[in-house]
């Protein structure tokens, strides 16, 4: 019989092996089945090792398919290989003006004199630095770019270069300047969905590295990979995996079993997988007051948001359209009791949403 004290004997004890194996920018140590896309990738850079030019590529295909996981593991193998050609990978989702991904760069390659310095002054350093070696870029959420004129230095300035654009939507291509256009000739490179067997074995893949081993049970298993399947975004899998612990480990079980993982099922509903995972914190915090306070003006939710963040109205104001910008949150304009007009904030819907959908 198992007494009252049993389950403080296991308190220190995580069903959590390594629980950052779930989070949504782990590098895994194997991209299973994107062989040919990162022998791919390899070839287009061929020519930099031979100081010539690459080969631009565009990658595109449904959220979740493996695009940026693949390009980290093939950047990081060049790192380790050779010194020759450097490569840059760049997140535009949160670095989307010329200034940033400039500073980013610079940041990169270890040039710290920044401050004070124009964009023009900084491509010129950049530029510099980088025409001593080779270089692959990766611009991964690339359509999130407000303006394009860095491409087009890069293109013209630098020498010995590859560059990899990354977006969901093929399209975005034509919006391109047509001098850029002609300066990139991309080559195509798509990123099919993953099949269901396919799936199963990515998040079996993880699991075994998050969790103590035999703590996950197969019906609980089973649930979050047909769950994952339906919502066709691997990310939704790992969040499933990841609350279905939670939801054991708060109940004090040992094992997880088929009622956590319907609980994580639950909690999906009203989740943002890739959205909150690249949000501030304070950006966060306002997704969170408007879900409380739906329907509040700005201002009203701004007096919420000022009792934990001292910023001005300004910064929250941009924060607001950023947020907006991205459908985390709706703005409605209404007209005030005084006649004047301002906004209404409420939450974008509650199902699983995909930034990149929009
Ligand atoms: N083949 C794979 N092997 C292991 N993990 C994978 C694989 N494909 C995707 N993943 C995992 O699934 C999650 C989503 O993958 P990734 O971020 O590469 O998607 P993406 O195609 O870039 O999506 P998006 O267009 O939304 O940015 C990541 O956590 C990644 O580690
Ligand atoms: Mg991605």
């Amino acid at each position: 019989m198992s007494s009252l004290f049993d389950k403080y004997l296991h308190e220190n004890e995580s069903i959590f092996l390594n629980g950052v194996a779930l989070d949504y920018d782990f590098q895994p140590k194997k991209v299973l089945y994107r062989e040919a896309q990162q022998e791919y990738m390899a070839r287009c850079m061929k020519p930099l090792f031979s100081k010539r030019n690459g080969r631009n590529i565009l990658i595109h295909g449904p959220p979740g398919v493996g695009k940026t996981v693949c390009v980290k593991q093939v950047f990081n193998e060049l790192d380790e290989t050779t010194d020759d050609v450097i490569p840059i990978y760049i997140n535009c989702w949160k670095k989307d003006t010329p200034h940033k991904i400039a500073l980013e760069i610079c940041s990169i390659i270890g040039y710290h004199f920044t401050h004070n310095k124009g964009t023009g002054e900084l491509e010129r350093e950049i530029v510099k630095i980088l025409n001593k070696t080779a270089v692959v870029f990766c611009l991964d959420e690339v359509d999130k770019v407000s303006d394009f004129s860095i491409l087009y230095s890069l293109l013209e300035d630098i020498y010995h270069k590859s560059i990899f654009l990354i977006t969901n939507n093929r399209e975005w291509v034509v919006s391109l300047d047509v001098r850029i256009q002609s300066r990139l000739t991309l080559d195509e490179l798509q990123f099919e969905p993953y099949s269901p067997s396919q799936v199963r074995e990515i998040l079996s893949q993880r699991k075994d590295h998050a969790f103590v081993s035999g703590t996950f049970s197969d019906e609980a298993f089973e649930t979050v990979v047909s769950k994952a399947i339906e919502v066709g975004d691997l990310r939704s899998g790992l969040f499933l995996l990841r609350e279905a612990g939670n939801a054991a480990e708060e109940r004090a079980s040992r094992t997880v079993l088929l009622e956590h993982a319907k609980d994580a099922v639950q909690r999906l509903r009203d989740f943002s997988t890739k959205g909150t995972t690249l949000l501030e914190e304070d950006e966060k915090a306002i997704v969170e007051i408007v879900k409380i306070h739906s329907g509040l003006t700005v201002a009203e939710i701004y007096e919420h948001y000022k009792k934990d963040f001292s910023k001005s109205y300004r910064t929250f104001m941009r924060k607001v359209d950023f947020l907006t910008k991205n459908r985390l949150i709706t703005a409605n304009q209404v007209t005030s009791e005084k006649g004047g007009k301002t906004f209404t904030l409420r939450p974008s819907g509650g199902e699983l949403r995909k930034l990149s959908e929009f």
